[in-house]
């Protein structure tokens, strides 16, 4: 069932019921000021971090789910309602939100009367503007009453939902014409302050929660506006909220414009007050109103963002037979890189935003997804996160956006984390070709006076690998790998300690983590990355150097090959006793997918057929009309040895759940063998875009990647099996996003950034004619034509690059301006 459909014209999803199966939400915000929207206008704001800086108030996994947002009520003659359907809940006579790139529009009709309101944070600018447009559709004229309502949160999101005997008594108002000043604590130690304001004079007000809700209501019957009239209250103490109350007549189809500005401000010190000492000043609040205030200025502001989104999505652009794919390349999985490289895991719907960091791994693979459209901000980004590295190549695994300082409270030893800047590293000069990032001097631990330049961060980070390994000469695991949840060396017994942060005491004279157990999918990830490495040395010309990485990847090879290959697929790991994970002999786990796709990559075993038969083990293991499962058979109960994963529920998360972050790397190794058709059988499971039409099971949004899928055992504990099979979770932040988007556009469409060029190589659909696509790369426009006239799935036999024949499959870099290329399989 579906609950809306793709406008792709307009790049929007447009939702047809307020009654989704759960909250679908946009991002509004690309700088400094951030709102998240749900399609009934729930959500809220925060300025540059989540937990810090948060403006309005919301309550996660709360009854029902989604209340607090920023809501406009309608009171017409005793029938009340929101433009987005909740927390009112009548029923409407018409009813759309449109989720765009960066804006959201949300319709609503009532009575006759319609209203509607577009949410949009301008470039450049701390806030969210909301434009209300009131339309009067029938033929009678109508006398009703809006009232706007938002919530302030006391700024410290953590704080503000702990701390309430404080809490309580420290909320500051200010009211001057039609703005309303949230300024808790603005006199004491704070610079900044938040407004509410509207571009019209206004009957009344509220600042008061209480008085404006009632306190034995809720937001569904806010007494205020049942009694049809606002209270010009204000909060002193208590929950300060804003609320403008206006009373308006419009003719038979008269309509009526006003623009609502939810701004967040910093002051300097000596100018925080007039000379009273007490009042705000509002010079740069006033000239944020002014500048929007209007709506021409707000179609202005809109145009502006619309221009923005063109250029960020204008660097990859394709036509292929398959429209579903050509929304998710052009637009949806592009929107939703850029709101994995703004807000990395802090704020969505399942992230509460006041927990995680940045991520060492996550934001390095993130940057695969992004680098096409900011490279300049990727470069930046990268350099912070290298910043935190240890001198040892070791790395703390997650880092503080706003301090740039690794966190201490997670600490490291994360066996995987230093593998990926060697990927991000090496995407970002196969996007850019500025290999002057290598010299660049970064600090260690942030400590400028030890740094080295990038190029031996690299060094490092590759042999933080082969100085750490264990009995069989493959990676230690650590505390865990990219699976968060397989943790070796944890034997936790007690409640409450932290799967990620507790290491068994048992492991301390071998410094922290068992000396035994190994993790095969590190292995891998070393053979598939490393490469990377040895041609970055190469291109320097640093022969040597290059030769000696090879060798330690060869062997990495062997090893795994000798040790780590169960005969139809590669195992997980030795645990900490030295047995198998994920093997034939197991009871349980006797399969993972993780190492599996490297593997292939890596060609580990080609000449013994290991590659087909692992991807072949995949299919009849793993492969589920949802999508890939994680392992199987999941685990039905708690093994010490091997920590989280086996403490959810069978078909969840790490458990054996659909992770779709790791579904992109084996559709990367079956494009990467040539197996195009499955390659996108897989792929065609888990996009957002082909789930849309089992929106009632997938329930997630339809246009953005979740991190997981519930798997085919969901439900077994409790012998349902198959109950929420296919059901998404935890949708928006997930390196799932980045990964599927290299998935199709670099291994299936097989346009991949290399280090000389750009490297022209699909693996497709047999049935597939070809495609086209137009790709920006190093300053010059390549339009691609990909003629499929044999029907394989892969095997470039020519390339044509402005008339003349190019031998190979990589296209130069050529002058800038525009380049015809035609390639042709066969
Ligand atoms: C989750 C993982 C996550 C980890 C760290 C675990 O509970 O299952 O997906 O990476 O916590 O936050
Ligand atoms: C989510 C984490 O953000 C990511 O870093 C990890 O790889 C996966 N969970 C798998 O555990």
């Amino acid at each position: 069932m579906k609950f809306g459909y793709f406008d792709d014209q307009k790049r929007e999803y447009v939702i047809t019921t307020p009654r989704t199966p759960y909250p679908w939400i946009n991002y509004l915000g690309t700088q400094g000021f951030f709102s998240l929207i749900s399609n009934t206008a729930g959500g809220y704001c925060f300025y540059k971090d989540a937990r810090l800086r948060r403006i309005t108030r919301y309550r996660y996994n709360n009854v029902p789910i989604d209340m607090g947002g920023r809501y406009f009520y309608i009171n017409d003659n005793g029938t009340i309602w929101n433009p987005g359907w909740s927390p009112v809940k009548t029923e409407l006579d018409g009813y759309e939100c449109r989720h765009g790139m960066g804006y959201t529009i949300i319709t609503g009709k009532k009575n006759g009367l319609k209203a509607e309101v577009t949410f949009f944070v301008p470039q450049d600018y701390n806030g969210e503007v909301q434009q209300v447009v009131l339309t009067n559709e029938s033929n009678a004229t109508k006398s009703f009453k809006l009232f706007s309502f938002v919530e302030w949160c006391l700024w410290d999101a953590q704080d503000d939902c702990t701390n309430f005997q404080r809490n309580f008594s420290t909320g500051r108002v200010e009211v001057k014409g039609s703005t309303i000043y949230h300024k808790t604590e603005y006199r004491d130690r704070r610079n900044h302050f938040a407004f509410y304001t509207v571009n019209d004079s206004i009957d009344g007000y509220d600042t008061d929660r209480d008085s404006f809700i009632g306190l034995y209501n809720g937001f569904h019957n806010p007494e205020a506006v049942i009694n049809g009239k606002a209270t010009n209250s204000f909060a002193d103490g208590w929950s300060p909220i804003a609320s403008h109350y206006k009373e308006i007549t419009l003719a038979a189809g008269e309509t009526k414009t006003l623009v609502f500005i939810l701004g967040y401000v910093e002051m300097p010190q000596a100018e925080k007050f007039e000379a009273d000492g007490k009042t705000i000043n509002k010079v740069v609040a006033n000239a944020m109103i002014e500048k929007y205030n209007t709506p021409e200025k707000v179609k202005q502001g809109m145009a502006e963002l619309r221009a923005a989104w063109d250029k960020l999505l204008g660097v990859l652009n394709v036509t292929t037979p398959n429209d579903k794919v050509d929304r998710m390349v052009n637009i949806w999985n592009q929107y939703q890189c850029m709101v994995t490289f703004n807000l990395s895991r802090s704020a969505s719907y399942f992230e509460s935003g006041i927990g995680r960091g940045m991520g060492f791994r996550d934001s390095n693979q993130d940057i695969l997804g992004f680098v096409h459209q900011v490279p300049d901000r990727a470069r930046e980004r990268i350099i912070d996160i290298a910043s935190t590295q240890l001198k040892d190549g070791g790395c703390y695994h997650q880092y503080q956006p706003l301090t740039k300082k690794g966190n201490a409270d997670i600490g490291g030893d994360f066996s995987d984390d230093p593998l990926w800047m060697i990927l991000s590293v090496s995407a970002y000069i196969k996007e850019t070709g500025d290999w002057s990032i290598l010299n660049e001097m970064v600090p260690y631990d942030n400590d400028m006076s030890v740094a080295e330049t990038m190029l031996k961060h690299l060094d490092v980070s590759f042999y933080h690998i082969v100085n750490n390994l264990g009995p069989h000469g493959l990676p230690l695991a650590m505390r865990a790998d990219w699976n968060d949840c397989i943790n070796l060396s944890c034997y936790s017994d007690t409640p409450g300690e932290s799967f990620q942060t507790y290491t068994n005491p048992k492991f301390k004279n071998e410094g922290g983590y068992s000396k035994i157990a190994e993790s095969v999918m590190v292995a891998t990830l070393f053979t598939y990355t490393g490469p990377n490495y040895v041609a970055i040395l190469k291109h320097l010309g640093k022969d040597d150097e290059a030769a000696k990485a090879q060798a330690e990847i060869d062997k990495m090879k062997e090893n795994v090959m000798k040790y780590a290959f169960d005969g139809d697929w590669f195992l997980r790991a030795y645990d900490a006793t030295g047995a198998k994970m994920g093997s034939k002999e197991c009871e349980e786990g006797k399969i993972f997918i993780e190492p599996q796709g490297f593997a292939v990559m890596s060609e580990i075993g080609k000449a013994e057929g290991a590659d087909i038969k692992t991807l072949n083990s995949i299919d009849k293991y793993l492969n589920t009309k949802f999508g890939l499962v994680l392992n199987n058979p999941c685990f039905t109960k708690y093994y010490i040895q091997y920590g989280e994963i086996s403490t959810y529920p069978g078909g969840y998360k790490e458990n054996a759940g659909i992770f779709t972050h790791n579904n992109a790397w084996i559709i990367c190794a079956e494009a990467y063998a040539g197996r195009g058709d499955k390659a996108f059988e897989y792929y065609s499971k888990i996009a957002p875009a082909f789930t849309e039409e089992t929106s009632d099971i997938h329930k997630t949004e339809p246009y953005v990647y979740g991190q997981m899928i519930g798997g085919k055992d969901a439900g077994s504990d409790i012998g349902q099996t198959g109950k929420n099979f296919g059901q998404g979770k935890n949708s928006w932040l997930t390196g799932t996003a980045a990964w599927n988007m290299v998935a199709i556009s670099q291994y299936i469409l097989g346009i991949a950034p290399d280090f000389d060029g750009l490297r022209v190589d699909p693996s497709i659909p047999a049935e597939w004619d070809g495609f086209k696509a137009t790709r920006q790369f190093r300053g010059a426009t390549y339009n691609i034509t990909i003629k499929n006239p044999n029907h394989v799935n892969k095997g470039v036999i020519s390339m044509i690059v402005d008339g003349k024949a190019v031998s190979g499959n990589i296209i130069p870099v050529l002058e800038a301006g525009s380049h015809d290329v035609v390639v042709t399989l066969g």
